[in-house]
């Protein structure tokens, strides 16, 4: 079964993001920033969740998004809770993009390729649903922090740990759950996958966090040890 579909984890994982959290303190406002303007395109949110960004891209005036997501309960609550005249959802595994007919100017993805074992196909399957020039931009878990083996932390989670790095594959670790698994890829694994596969760089972003944010959520001030997001937005050549 999907994580995302099962029933701790995924009432665990609504439960954080109603607190104030890393995604709509952090990581949602720096993917905002490097998208610029959308007003007229067509987008597609590869792994939506529950549909709040394709809200939040349709409000700022996109002429069409799909959020796609392989989680059937990601994609109910998203139906019930985040519609649109112009957004529409569908239960897809994003390995699958190739089969979609709509052709997109923009593809955005939030916290989602670090569950992708194959990134280069991924990303081949994302160009042929692009535009010529279209925009890739997506946020994963950052590199330094999918290395660990342990999930990054000391035994009694006070501090963090870093090991590992160069060596890429599959990770197992506990996050609400036992038996998450995640890929780790090198930065440049990733910058080169995306290369090679015909796309330029045209931004990347370390987010940190802002001083509101940080009285929001003080722990947020963490992140100036370990940043746990990486942003990447480029363009199909
Ligand atoms: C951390 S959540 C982020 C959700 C949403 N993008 C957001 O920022 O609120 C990761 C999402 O990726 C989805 N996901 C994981 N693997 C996927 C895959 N192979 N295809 C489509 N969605 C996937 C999960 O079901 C989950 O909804």
């Amino acid at each position: 079964m999907n994580l995302y579909d099962d029933d701790r984890f995924f009432s665990s994982y609504i439960a954080l993001r109603n607190e104030a959290n890393y995604n709509d303190l952090m990581e949602t406002p720096a993917m905002l920033s490097l998208l610029g303007a959308v007003k007229g395109k067509r987008i597609i949110d590869l792994g939506c969740g529950f549909g709040s960004t394709a809200c939040v891209l349709a409000d700022m005036g996109a002429s069409y998004v799909l959020g796609i997501d392989i989680s059937e309960k990601m994609i109910k609550k998203a139906k019930a809770e985040h519609q649109r005249g112009s957004v529409e959802y569908r239960v897809m595994d994003m390995v699958d993009v190739s089969d979609i007919e709509e052709r997109f100017d923009i593809a955005y993805s939030s916290l989602a390729f670090h569950y992708i074992e194959d990134l280069g196909r991924l990303l081949q399957g994302i160009r042929g649903i692009l535009a010529e020039g279209g925009m890739l931009i997506f946020s994963q878990e950052h590199p330094i922090s999918t290395a660990d083996y342990e999930g990054g932390f000391s035994p009694d989670g006070s501090s963090y740990t870093f090991s590992s790095y160069q060596k890429e594959g599959k990770r197992v670790s506990r996050w609400f759950v036992d038996g998450v698994t995640t890929y780790h890829r090198t930065f440049g694994t990733i910058a080169n996958t995306l290369i090679q596969n015909g796309y330029s760089i045209d931004a990347v972003l370390e987010p940190k966090p802002s001083d509101t944010a940080m009285k929001i959520l003080p722990r947020l001030i963490r992140e100036y040890e370990k940043p746990s997001f990486l942003i990447i937005k480029s363009y199909k050549k």
